[in-house]
């Protein structure tokens, strides 16, 4: 496969207040699941998408996934020849493969506003986006990889949707779309969480997108919306409008790793695979 998109975005500027006290003084992307935190599941799997440029958006208090990323050089000196060299090899892999770009989103004025800060990053390609605490797993196929052919096939932005009951839909961004095949949707309508009664469907988006550069422009221009903050959501609506977004129901299982349940459900859902060494 030829690929096209070699860049994906990472916004990371979040609070995490579902999640204190834990997040009080580390990013929520930097909680474990298992061995490895959220935000290394990410860029693994946008890695294994050919998106090899990471860009980062962070804000204050987040430089603990800076140094995830970076060489530790005192630790890998004390442990160099012993048998704990090893755990350090995957994360040594990866930043060997990737290229980490990092910018701060000043003050916290949503997903769209996160979005527009990579601007600078993505050199006016087309890129993904991973919400680090959407954990997505599917070992064969990583849904990244799904998106990245579907990308190939349709070179228009496309947003991961899921199913979900319709009483928890109103935590989501929800499209309406007309079913072009199995599980790909030509959206025609997208709203940030809605009352249930005013959700257009039960398709819920999912924290994978992939975004044409035209987004910025869109972006730049929009008015605030649900919460007074800049939607993502109500941006790629206007690329929807000109006909220009897939919906897709992505194969695999997906984890809402910024609360409690979903976070559980992923660690067990990953000890299940997991064949300890020692
Ligand atoms: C964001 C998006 C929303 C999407 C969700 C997926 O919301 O705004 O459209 O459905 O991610 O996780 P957040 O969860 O950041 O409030």
């Amino acid at each position: 496969m030829t690929n096209t998109i070699t860049k994906c975005v990472f916004p990371a500027a979040g609070y995490g207040t579902r999640f204190l006290p834990a997040t009080k003084a580390m990013p929520k992307e930097m909680l474990p699941v298992l061995d490895k935190p959220l935000v290394q599941y990410g860029v693994e799997e946008a890695l294994a998408a050919g998106m090899s440029t990471i860009a980062i958006i962070t804000g204050r208090g987040k430089r603990a996934i800076a140094d995830h990323f970076d060489i530790s050089y005192e630790l890998e000196h004390q442990i160099q020849g012993s048998s704990k060299e090893i755990l350090l090899h995957e994360i040594r892999n990866l930043i060997d493969q990737c290229t980490f770009l990092f910018t701060r989103q000043r003050e916290m004025r949503g997903l769209g506003d996160a979005i527009l800060c990579s601007e600078p990053l993505t050199n006016h390609e087309p890129f993904g986006v991973i919400l680090a605490d959407d954990l997505c797993s599917n070992e064969d196929d990583p849904v990244m990889c799904q998106m990245a052919r579907l990308y190939e096939e349709h070179q228009c932005s496309i947003v991961a949707v899921q199913e979900v009951p319709i009483d928890e839909i109103s935590k989501y961004g929800v499209i309406a779309g007309e079913e072009i095949e199995d599980g790909i949707y030509r959206v025609t309508d997208m709203v940030e969480k809605p009352p249930a009664d005013k959700a257009p469907s039960n398709l819920a988006i999912i924290g994978r997108y992939i975004l044409t550069p035209d987004i910025y422009e869109i972006l730049r221009n929009i008015e605030p919306g649900k919460n007074g903050e800049i939607q993502l959501t109500d941006a790629i609506l206007e690329q929807a409008k000109q006909g220009k977004v897939i919906g897709y129901r992505f194969k695999g299982q997906r984890f809402d790793c910024g609360s409690i349940h979903g976070f559980v459900d992923a660690v067990n859902h990953f000890f299940s695979k997991f064949s300890p060494d020692e």
